[in-house]
């Protein structure tokens, strides 16, 4: 590692490592407000509703697919775009036992599930407020001994029922980028320290799924491996633990309602030696975002010992050998989009009429721009659809043309669209529009030909 990152590393330490002071408060209103407006445009919709709905399972709608999207495509920009010692990978969902037996999910990746003999309910233990309450029925010492559930879904390969090869859905995308450490070793032409990227769908039997998107059985995540020489381990930890949390503050999460804190030795995962997450303060209290670990060379030993592959770095100039450390930034996409959101949120009065508006960050809102003619009259119809085919190569746009205009601009502030652009009847004379922008509803007038570049200059996508 360069001499200079370490000394901003250290200079960085005490301002955002191990920050746990509880700065904002929790504000269970806001949770009730954003899944309303999630369901209502078209975010997120529970899933096979029709059918009555199948427990925490969702869809996103067509706001919610743009909006994880930016947040997946943030994700990949400052992780993979921005940088040249991170390459990318799409490892295969379904995966055979050998990879989780290697890994340690068969064994240990389990909660412990106790049943309430009085109402039949199921909890986990460790997550209970008094282990001997039942938090549905109140019942008092009526649980079951604990016992070890393992989260990985499991189901067959091949035609014949009972006959087929056991696979599981992967709990966790990691493991396909231990996998193939080797091969993308072979052919990338990196060396540690370097990385590899995957954003991806993961699933887990969670015996309490709940609070939205917040903890679903089916979710996406975006991580990071990133293989260092062993002697770098602690510098890149600390690294990556400011990196990440800084993401979440350039994308507009206020830094009162994020904190960086250290697991406490018993909190620790199987596979590793140092773990700080990303909390976001949720409408009910502190929730995770993202786990940075440090997962030494577990990962690697195991696969390699369990392969009989070597899983291993050869450095030709100084002749040395080493299986490297192994720092992991392992977000939730599902879950920071709901984090963006919350954070987004916010009512104002305006006109003795209350405002709401979705101050989300530019590169994360579904739509950068939305345009809006004044009137459904055919006169205007055919201006505004020239602006829109001339926005449309360079910006997610909307079109609307129903109702009133103050209605419409209240609408594209309830889904976060940063800028309106209004084609009104001088539209026709001046070849110009009306740009109005989110946050402070301020109105430019802006000829047509300088319109994508003011827009690009202030959306800085
Ligand atoms: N490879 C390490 C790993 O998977 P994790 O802390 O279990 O670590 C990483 O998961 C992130 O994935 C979490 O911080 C969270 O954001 C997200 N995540 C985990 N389980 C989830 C679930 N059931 N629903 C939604 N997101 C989840």
């Amino acid at each position: 590692m360069k001499p200079k990152l370490v000394k901003q590393l250290r200079g960085q330490k005490g301002q955002l490592v191990g920050t746990l002071g509880a700065m904002a408060s929790p504000n269970p209103e806001l949770f009730d407000k954003v899944v309303n407006l999630c369901k209502r445009r078209s975010f997120v919709f529970p899933s096979a509703e029709i059918y009555g709905g199948f427990r925490s399972t969702y869809d996103y709608g067509p706001l919610g697919v743009l909006l994880l999207r930016n947040v997946k495509d943030a994700w990949w920009r400052s992780m993979v775009q921005m940088r040249t010692d991170v390459v990318g990978l799409d490892a295969a969902i379904l995966s055979p036992p050998q990879v989780w037996e290697a890994s340690g999910h068969l064994a240990n990746f389990s909660d412990p599930l106790v049943d309430c003999t009085e109402c039949k309910t199921r909890h986990r233990e460790d997550q209970l407020d008094d282990p001997n309450i039942c938090p549905s029925c109140g019942a008092v010492g009526k649980f079951t001994e604990a016992r070890a559930f393992n989260l990985m879904f499991k189901t067959q390969a091949g035609p014949v029922e009972g006959a087929g090869a056991d696979v599981y859905l992967r709990p966790e995308t990691a493991q396909g980028m231990f996998i193939n450490f080797k091969n993308v070793l072979e052919t990338s032409r990196k060396k540690p320290p370097f990385g590899i990227a995957q954003v991806g769908k993961s699933f887990r039997n969670e015996i309490t799924p709940g609070n939205f998107v917040f903890r679903t059985r089916e979710f996406e995540q975006m991580e990071l491996e990133f293989f260092v020489p062993p002697e770098e381990a602690d510098d890149w930890y600390e690294y990556w633990m400011n990196e990440r949390y800084q993401w979440y503050l350039d994308l507009g999460i206020p830094s009162d309602q994020l904190r960086m804190r250290p697991h406490e030795d018993d909190e620790l995962s199987h596979y590793s030696s140092g773990t700080s997450d990303v909390e976001f303060m949720f409408p009910w209290g502190w929730g995770e975002l993202e786990g940075v670990a440090n997962r030494g060379d577990y990962d690697l030993r195991q696969h390699a010992e369990h392969s009989g592959q070597k899983l291993e770095y050869f450095d030709q100039g100084t002749g040395e050998r080493y299986v490297p450390y192994c720092i992991e930034p392992a977000a939730g996409a599902t879950r920071s989009m709901m984090a963006f959101l919350m954070a987004a949120y916010d009512e104002e009065e305006v006109n003795d009429d209350t405002r709401t508006v979705l101050r989300l960050h530019p590169r994360l809102a579904p739509y950068k721009v939305a345009v809006l003619p004044l009137s459904k009259k055919d006169t205007l119809l055919p201006k505004a659809e020239e602006v829109l085919a001339l926005l449309q190569p360079h910006f997610m746009c909307d079109y609307d043309i129903t109702q009133a205009i103050g209605k419409r601009y209240r609408r594209q502030d309830e889904i976060g669209t940063p800028y309106c652009v209004t084609i009104d009847f001088d539209s026709l004379e001046d070849d110009a529009v009306t740009v109005r922008e989110r946050d402070s509803m301020e109105q430019d007038r802006i000829p047509v030909d300088g319109l994508v570049t003011y827009l690009e200059e202030r959306l800085a996508l």
